[in-house]
């Protein structure tokens, strides 16, 4: 049993809820693997108790926070920095606390991108379909488009594709019917809807117009093969699961709060899925 010491280095995910959370079970693995002395805790946190509570933790000694649903604005307005993929993104989920203050970063775009290239996919092979236009389609998006990729939005309430279409530098929008006509035209297609969530309807979206090689990328990762991810893989496309992606944008925060970059592989993939 690994016990701690009175220096030992603290860092949670705050959320409302948060029991969901698979976070505390990435960061333990990683802990439990480099043996390092600090722990990783849920933190049930309700919105109004928000900002107290992430400057107490600050000056309670933590060494930083991941933030999820629904706090992820809130997050970026407590900042005293925030960085540049949390500038793009408009929300932070990964907080740094320093002697200088407290830095938000934005690790999703991070871990979609890192994770499609776990798959052997390259996030700048070709345009790019983002169906959604809410948070993570918006770190997505800015992410893609770092890397070079030319990024359509396709959302359910369009207002929305157009207004984020607004805040990148150059994006086109499709409409929300044509999705599955258009999809000849693009390399990359990402579902960061919620439809195809556990509880949630499915996404409908047949992948008949696609042209091969496509990757068919979904960010909902309960369940881990999603209809859509089924039916990549039935039609030889390239699948590329959303388990990944939050296995990925857990490295960055790790890192920075523990000292050690921990490694993304098939057994944290397999304590995390189970
Ligand atoms: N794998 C990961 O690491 C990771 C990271 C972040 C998020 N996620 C997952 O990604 C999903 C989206 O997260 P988010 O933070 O971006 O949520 P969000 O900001 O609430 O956005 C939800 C999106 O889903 C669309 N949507 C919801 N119900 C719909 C329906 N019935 N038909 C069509 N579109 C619908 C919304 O469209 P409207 O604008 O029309 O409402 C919106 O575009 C969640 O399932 C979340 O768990 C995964």
């Amino acid at each position: 049993m690994r016990l701690l010491t009175g220096s030992a280095r603290l860092a949670g995910v705050i959320g409302w809820p948060v029991s969901h959370s698979r976070s505390p079970r990435i960061h333990g693995t990683w802990l439990e693997r480099h043996g390092i002395d600090g722990a990783y805790v849920p933190l049930p946190v309700a919105p109004e108790n928000f900002a107290a509570v992430v400057r107490a933790l600050a000056q309670a000694g933590f060494a930083g926070a991941n933030v999820t649903i629904p706090h992820k604005e809130a997050a970026f307005a407590v900042c005293d920095r925030v960085d540049e993929t949390a500038h793009r993104a408009g929300a932070v989920n990964t907080l740094v606390f320093t002697p200088q203050g407290i830095e938000g970063r934005n690790t999703d775009g991070y871990g979609f991108v890192a994770n499609l290239r776990a798959h052997g996919v390259n996030p700048a092979a070709g345009p790019a379909l983002i169906l959604g236009a809410g948070g993570a389609a918006r770190a997505i998006a800015a992410a893609l488009q770092a890397e070079g990729a030319a990024v359509t939005l396709c959302n359910r309430t369009q207002d929305r594709a157009e207004a984020l279409a607004a805040a990148l530098p150059s994006a086109k929008v499709l409409p929300w019917g044509r999705r599955a006509e258009a999809l000849g035209d693009y390399a990359l297609v990402v579902n960061t809807t919620s439809l195809g969530m556990m509880h949630n309807p499915p996404l409908e979206m047949s992948l008949e117009r696609a042209a091969s090689g496509l990757a068919v990328a979904d960010i909902v990762y309960a369940p881990l093969e999603t209809a859509l991810l089924a039916e990549a893989a039935q039609r030889g496309l390239k699948p590329v699961e959303g388990l990944g992606m939050l296995l990925h944008q857990a490295v960055p925060g790790f890192t920075a709060w523990f000292g050690v970059t921990p490694r993304v592989d098939e057994e944290l993939y397999r304590i995390v899925a189970a």
